[in-house]
């Protein structure tokens, strides 16, 4: 799928202002040039930001409330999905600070970028989440590729007193993960499928509770 058909496909999924397909443009122009020293995505994903990344990422706006104020990405790597909702918030007008949590410094020198050139209303915390005395006052989580559910839900459920809602994108193994952590974990959840690829899905958990 070339650049072009790929910008038509998110548009016609999510339509936006043309400043904000300007601003998509930028972060693309960002990206690119950063993934030349750091591992920010796969190569095979280099030209398919568009499809892959940031339709893949949107998604995550249609499990957002209205009302909800915060939402924390863990684990952004370059930016997803956190970087790509901020961008979706800001064009809609809706007032939601994104708070991206990513361990690695340099990744979090090329999220600051972004976040300034972009002027989105995002916090970029340099903390790895699994640090002892690290804890959560959000209420409202989303992973993308972070680590597996089983540890996800782990760690939210530890460090989290306020925890309301948790987005999370399962890819092919997602449903296998999600299985092995029904033995632990009684959990309600809202399924949806990727309208990236066959095989993943979105889930939104609003009940989780150790068996
Ligand atoms: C596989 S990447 C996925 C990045 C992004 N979410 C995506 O979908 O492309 C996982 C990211 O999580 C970060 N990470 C891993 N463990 C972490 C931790 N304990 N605390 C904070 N960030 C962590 C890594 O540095 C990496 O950038």
């Amino acid at each position: 799928m070339d650049r072009k058909i790929q910008i038509d496909t998110f548009s016609r999924y999510y339509q936006v202002s043309r400043e904000t397909i300007t601003s998509l443009m930028k972060y693309e122009e960002l990206l690119l040039e950063a993934n030349k020293s750091l591992n920010l995505i796969g190569n095979s994903t280099v030209n398919y930001i568009w499809h892959r990344h940031f339709l893949d990422s949107v998604q995550a706006i249609d499990f957002i409330d209205k009302n909800q104020k915060t939402l924390v990405d863990l684990g952004s790597g370059a930016g997803f999905p956190g970087l790509v909702i901020s961008v979706i918030a800001k064009d809609r007008k809706i007032p939601l600070k994104i708070k991206i949590i990513e361990k690695s410094k340099k990744k979090v020198i090329f999220l600051k970028k972004v976040v300034s050139e972009l002027k989105l209303n995002s916090d970029v915390i340099n903390q790895n989440v699994e640090d002892e005395k690290f804890c959560f006052d959000d209420d409202t989580f989303v992973a993308r590729a972070f680590k597996p559910v089983p540890k996800i839900l782990e760690l939210i459920h530890n460090k989290a007193q306020n925890l309301k809602k948790i987005i999370i994108f399962l890819g092919k193994n997602g449903m296998s993960e999600l299985l092995q952590a029904s033995k632990n974990w009684d959990i309600k959840y809202k399924q949806s499928m990727s309208v990236t690829s066959n095989d993943s899905f979105i889930i939104e958990i609003n009940k989780l509770l150790k068996k």
